[in-house]
């Protein structure tokens, strides 16, 4: 008999279309909980409220215009500087313009795929530390699979392109000043949601700013212990050595903490995301787990796994791509429009706001069949091939997609493989996990899993 993998929809979502008062309240505390039953219904949902208008895109064709055909038109200011400003200032994920195609170019050459299959024994080896504490702990005890996953991507992070030697409390301090400045975040959304500024003091307000400083004080620490070994094609050496390209001048000390924390903060946490719900999707359906152990158990050698083999579509793959479509590690997108636009005519005037949320595209009743069904083979070859490519965008799309897609992708196969090959995990009795988006979406109140070493 067939098992049914269809996972509980938690948080219902609202049944009528909720006002836009109450909309921006509803996402202070969860915007998963904000959308109504008719965005997974419709092409595009349109609030117009006190002048402001917001549109809510879930069409891939639309989502296309706006990232890619007519991507110019549409600008991540100053939605990103209000609510990220404090922390990662001007770096990569909020420059735009000039300055934003510099940095990218910069940053380009070390996601290269060719470089980013060397990083995959160093993935591996994240690993060994985490796995020997689960031995040590015993069979079948209860592990914060969450926070087991943010410490294990940091420390990935930090061996691969990063180039900064941090140190165990650094890392502490980064995912506490992390996942304090992401918590209140939302408060900021809100803010400029409503054209307000984002100084106005809100619940959090101060907690987030001590928690950006501390973020910047260990990139400047880390900084200064890299004085006088600036070379190395990592990316504080590349930073630490980057000319500007019209004027030559160094970049600024600034701009070099921006990218530091931008890096710190989108290089590990979304894939830690990523990470833990396809445990957690993988102990909710024991049979997939079995399948999927089976089928990285096969590609192992020497008791590790092969570049060439992670890179690979198999069974592993779909299933973390699954996962991430059910669980969108970054569930929305903003924008906002920089001139008037029509879109399938809808009529919008410069500065209205586009919200693309992810989370909503990846379940959308006109785009897959039985949305809540947990059904790697959607990520089979030929069901890819007959998709819209912005009817899955986890990364983003056009000229702003996510420039560690590559790196997340080998990074979260080859974590996964290795404690899959190592470890079953189950789910214990209680609550399931309710996913809650703070700029990333994590399980509310955590993911704890039984861990039984193999
Ligand atoms: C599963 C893991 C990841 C997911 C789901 C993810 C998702 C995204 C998305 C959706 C964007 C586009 C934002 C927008 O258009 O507004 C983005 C941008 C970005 N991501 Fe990722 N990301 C992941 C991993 C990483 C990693 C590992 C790194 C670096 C090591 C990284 C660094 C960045 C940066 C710097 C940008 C800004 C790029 C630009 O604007 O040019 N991300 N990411």
């Amino acid at each position: 008999m067939a098992i049914d993998t269809t996972i509980a929809e938690r948080p219902v979502p609202p049944k009528g279309r909720l006002s836009f008062p109450m909309l921006i309240l509803r996402m202070i505390a969860n915007p998963v909980a904000s959308w109504g039953e008719d965005f997974y219904e419709e092409p595009a949902v349109l609030y117009r409220w006190l002048g402001l208008q917001t549109l809510y895109v879930m069409d891939p064709v639309l989502i296309q215009r706006i990232l890619l055909e007519d991507a110019g038109s549409y600008s991540k200011q100053p939605l990103n500087d209000d609510v990220f400003g404090e922390a990662i200032g001007g770096g990569l994920l909020n420059a735009e313009g000039e300055e934003w195609r510099w940095q990218r170019r910069l940053a380009a050459p070390l996601f290269r795929a060719e470089e980013m299959l060397r990083y995959v024994p160093a993935f591996a080896s994240v690993c060994t530390p985490l796995l020997k504490r689960w031995q040590d702990s015993g069979a079948g005890a209860l592990q914060r699979i969450d926070r087991d996953m943010t410490g294990t991507t940091l420390q990935a992070l930090q061996d691969t392109v990063l180039g900064a030697g941090l140190g165990e409390d650094d890392r502490g301090a980064i995912q506490e000043a992390g996942a304090t400045f992401l918590f209140y975040s939302m408060w900021k959304v809100a803010l400029t949601s409503l054209r307000l500024p984002p100084t106005i003091p809100h619940p959090g307000a101060q907690k987030m700013a001590r928690a950006g400083k501390k973020l910047r004080e260990i990139a400047q620490k880390v900084l200064a212990s890299r004085n006088g070994a600036s070379e190395g094609d990592d990316l504080l050496g590349r930073l630490v050595t980057a000319r500007d390209p019209a004027t030559g001048d160094a970049m600024p000390a600034g701009l070099i903490v921006d990218n530091v924390v931008t890096f710190l903060m989108a290089g590990h946490e979304t894939t830690s995301q990523a990470l833990t719900w396809s445990l957690y999707l993988l102990a909710l359906f024991p049979d997939w787990q079995e399948r999927v152990r089976e089928g990285v158990l096969g590609l192992a050698h020497d008791g590790g796994i092969g570049c060439d083999e992670i890179s690979k579509p198999t069974l592993l793959d779909a299933v973390f791509q699954e996962a991430m479509r059910l669980y969108s590690p970054a569930p929305v997108l903003m924008r906002r429009t920089i001139a008037p636009v029509a879109l399938d005519g809808i009529k919008l005037n410069k500065g209205a706001t586009i919200i693309i949320p992810i989370y909503v595209v990846h379940r959308h009743k006109l785009l897959w069949e039985e949305p809540l069904k947990f059904d790697p083979s959607r990520f089979s070859p030929e069901a890819k091939a007959g998709r819209h490519r912005c009817a899955y965008m986890p990364f983003g799309a056009g000229p702003r997609t996510c420039i560690g897609a590559t790196f997340a992708m080998l990074e979260g196969k080859t974590i996964l493989a290795t404690l899959l090959s190592r470890a079953r995990f189950e789910l214990p009795d209680g609550e399931l996990p309710v996913p809650l988006a703070r700029i990333t979406l994590r399980p509310k109140q955590g993911l704890t899993l039984k861990v039984i070493p193999l």
